[in-house]
């Protein structure tokens, strides 16, 4: 036996001011797609914005339903949204963002697994991989280059495809 050990590293900014115009752009743009979450069963608000190669950004928000797992995240909403519309454009990337009237959101929101899986199979289908920013209402912003940080050891079967 051979313990193997996987290191990720992230980027942390204390405001959007740090970071590129485009990126802190991107983040506004998730704050604005917070306006059309529909989230009456957790009252958790979640935007986001996909940034296009060609410069147009898409926004998401979550989409609840009162057969819960029937609803879905801001993110796949955005991403499946750009794919459907501009299914030839390559996703630069992903911000995220939430809010809620019930506690203050200070801390980054990260992606659910299956987001995580979908930013996967994205990066895989257009050959790159998207930057991911990361914020809650308040508090700092976080950044990873690729969704290979957030799901190590993913699932990629080469041999699935015919
Ligand atoms: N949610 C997202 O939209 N994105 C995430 O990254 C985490 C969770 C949504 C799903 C549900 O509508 C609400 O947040 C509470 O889980």
């Amino acid at each position: 036996m051979e313990e193997k050990k996987i290191t990720i590293s992230y980027n942390q900014y204390s405001d959007s001011g740090e970071l590129p115009i485009e990126e802190s752009e991107l983040l506004s743009a998730a704050s604005e797609a917070l306006k059309s979450s529909y989230a009456p069963y957790s009252q958790f608000r979640v935007g986001a914005a996909v940034l296009l190669d060609s410069g147009k950004v898409v926004l998401g928000s979550n989409q609840e339903n009162t057969a819960y797992p029937s609803g879905l995240c801001a993110e796949r909403v955005a991403i499946f949204a750009a794919k459907a519309k501009y299914p030839d454009d390559k996703i630069l990337a992903v911000a995220v963002t939430a809010q809620t009237d019930n506690f203050e959101v200070d801390k980054p929101i990260t992606p659910c697994g299956a987001c995580r899986q979908v930013i996967a199979e994205t990066e895989k289908r257009q050959k790159s991989k998207l930057k991911i920013l990361m914020r809650g209402h308040t508090g700092p912003i976080i950044s990873v280059d690729g969704v290979e940080a957030l799901l190590p050891l993913m699932f990629h079967e080469e041999k699935l495809k015919k």
